[in-house]
């Protein structure tokens, strides 16, 4: 039998909450690493869930590969193995992308909403990505004043942020997976293209299981299991998982494996 090839890891770049960013002898590919920790309050509260690396890891190949078939730029270059990922290194832009389709988290604290009232078209807030200072909300004027992006480039971002979370919405609501909102990160390529990074998975949005009463907090298939202390986590992960599985997306996979 052939052994996998491996593919030799470089320096590591980054170490974030989630993830960890490694350089490959390849300039055009960096490895991403899917942590098992999950944290909230900004890093504050951590704890080590086994099993949700891979987990986020695969869900989020596969949603990749669903925006890719749909036409939308995607950082994501392939599988390499558990909890692994290829993708393109890319320029970040400091701005976190959040789409709302219904009335949650933040928002119930900051407007006087319905909690699971549906938003269309849906909310688009961005902020500022910055641990130090809390990830801040950010207005028109802020963001003019922060220079990160051009007026032309946020036009493009809110576009392909929007394009995203309805191709998402609607894939994942054929799955009883209702998409109440999820959080995006872009980044520039060598010629400043503009493509979707980090990770599509529950950590970064909310998903209620439509096949569960909408009281029953066994509907809730995403971090606020962690945030809300309700337990279940890596087993309502699995459970998202198993009905991407169903979607019949075949994330490429790299054909090797990390070499540490
Ligand atoms: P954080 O840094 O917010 O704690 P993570 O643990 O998820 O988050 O770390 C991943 C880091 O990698 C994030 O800072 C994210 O912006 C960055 N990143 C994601 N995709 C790419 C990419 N294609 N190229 C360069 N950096 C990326
Ligand atoms: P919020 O309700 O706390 O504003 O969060 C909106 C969405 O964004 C939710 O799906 C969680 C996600 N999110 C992140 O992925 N990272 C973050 O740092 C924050 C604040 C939210």
């Amino acid at each position: 039998m052939m052994d996998t090839p491996t593919l030799a890891l470089g320096p590591l770049l980054h170490e974030g909450k989630a993830k960890r960013l490694y350089a490959t002898a390849d300039p055009r590919l960096c490895a991403v690493e899917f942590k098992d920790t999950a944290t909230a309050s900004n890093g504050r509260h951590q704890v080590r869930l086994p099993g949700k690396g891979k987990l986020n890891c695969q869900i989020s190949s596969h949603l990749f590969t669903l925006l890719e078939q749909a036409g939308l730029p995607t950082h994501f270059r392939g599988l390499l193995g558990d909890g692994w990922m290829l993708v393109q290194p890319l320029r970040m832009i400091p701005l976190e992308v959040v789409l709302r389709n219904r009335a949650a988290g933040s928002l119930l604290r900051q407007l006087p909403t319905v909690p699971g009232q549906p938003l269309e078209p849906p909310l688009l807030d961005l902020y500022f990505k910055d641990d130090a200072l809390g990830d801040p909300f950010l207005s028109e004027a802020r963001l003019d004043r922060l220079n990160v992006v051009t007026s032309q480039e946020r036009i493009q971002l809110e576009t392909m942020a929007r394009q995203v979370n309805s191709a998402l919405h609607q894939a994942l609501g054929r799955l009883d997976l209702d998409l109440v909102d999820l959080k995006l990160e872009f980044g520039r390529d060598g010629s400043g293209r503009l493509q979707l990074a980090d990770e599509l998975s529950p950590d970064n949005c909310r998903l209620w299981d439509q096949r569960q009463s909408p009281d029953s907090p066994g509907r809730i298939l995403d971090k606020d299991r962690f945030r809300q202390g309700l337990g279940g986590l890596v087993d309502a992960y699995k459970e998202v998982s198993q009905r991407i599985q169903a979607l019949g997306l075949k994330p490429q996979h790299h054909g090797s494996r990390v070499r540490l």
